[in-house]
């Protein structure tokens, strides 16, 4: 596994409760989602966003957690389980190369990648799949980490999303994160 990747057990860290009191998942999620969408988590380690995202699409929605990594699906599946919604889940895993969401394509209302990109080797890649998952109007919320990615960079990454087709919505406030809701036109 690259020096890039998350170590994956550093998913038991990100998954711990303590974090939401920097980054409350439903907090910075329930403005984008509602019962009954299907919503895709991109780099979802063990589920701090993925498994808020079962609750709020409720059991008529649908969540698809995609990582590179089988181990950190292995804890989200067991998380998953002890919460009672894994039936609402999907969970896959990707290679570095692509999600493999092909059959996705214009079916999902709403897109995640937290403290992903950086991780990439081909963003620009990573980011037209997002693109061609969502339906038109399906929105999309980038987050970098302040820590590894400077202001610039996350600009850079900014500029590509545009070049791909996204249009910028809002730039939500989240600590430690540079963050963009895109949407799909
Ligand atoms: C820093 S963690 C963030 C996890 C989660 N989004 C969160 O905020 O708790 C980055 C995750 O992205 C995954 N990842 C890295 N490169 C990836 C790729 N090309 N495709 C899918 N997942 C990837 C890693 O395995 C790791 O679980």
């Amino acid at each position: 596994m690259s020096e890039r990747i998350c170590p994956w057990w550093l998913g038991y860290l990100l998954a711990a409760p303590v974090r939401k009191l920097a980054q409350n998942p439903a907090t910075i999620l329930s403005p984008y989602i509602k019962k009954g969408d299907t919503v895709l988590d991109a780099g979802s380690a063990m589920g701090f966003f993925s498994l808020p995202m079962a609750q709020l699409v409720g059991d008529a929605g649908r969540v698809i957690s995609i990582d590179l990594q089988q181990k950190m699906i292995n804890g989200l599946r067991r998380r998953a389980v002890r919460k009672g919604v894994e039936k609402r889940m999907e969970m896959r895993v990707c290679t570095t190369k692509s999600l493999c969401i092909d059959e996705l394509a214009d079916k999902v209302d709403f897109a995640l990648a937290f403290a992903v990109v950086h991780e990439v080797p081909d963003a620009a890649r990573f980011l037209r799949e997002i693109y061609s998952s969502l339906r038109n109007g399906g929105t999309f919320l980038l987050s970098e980490p302040t820590g590894h990615v400077t202001k610039e960079a996350f600009a850079n990454t900014i500029a590509i999303t545009r070049e791909i087709g996204f249009h910028e919505v809002s730039a939500p406030l989240i600590r430690r994160s540079h963050s963009a809701l895109l949407a799909k036109r």
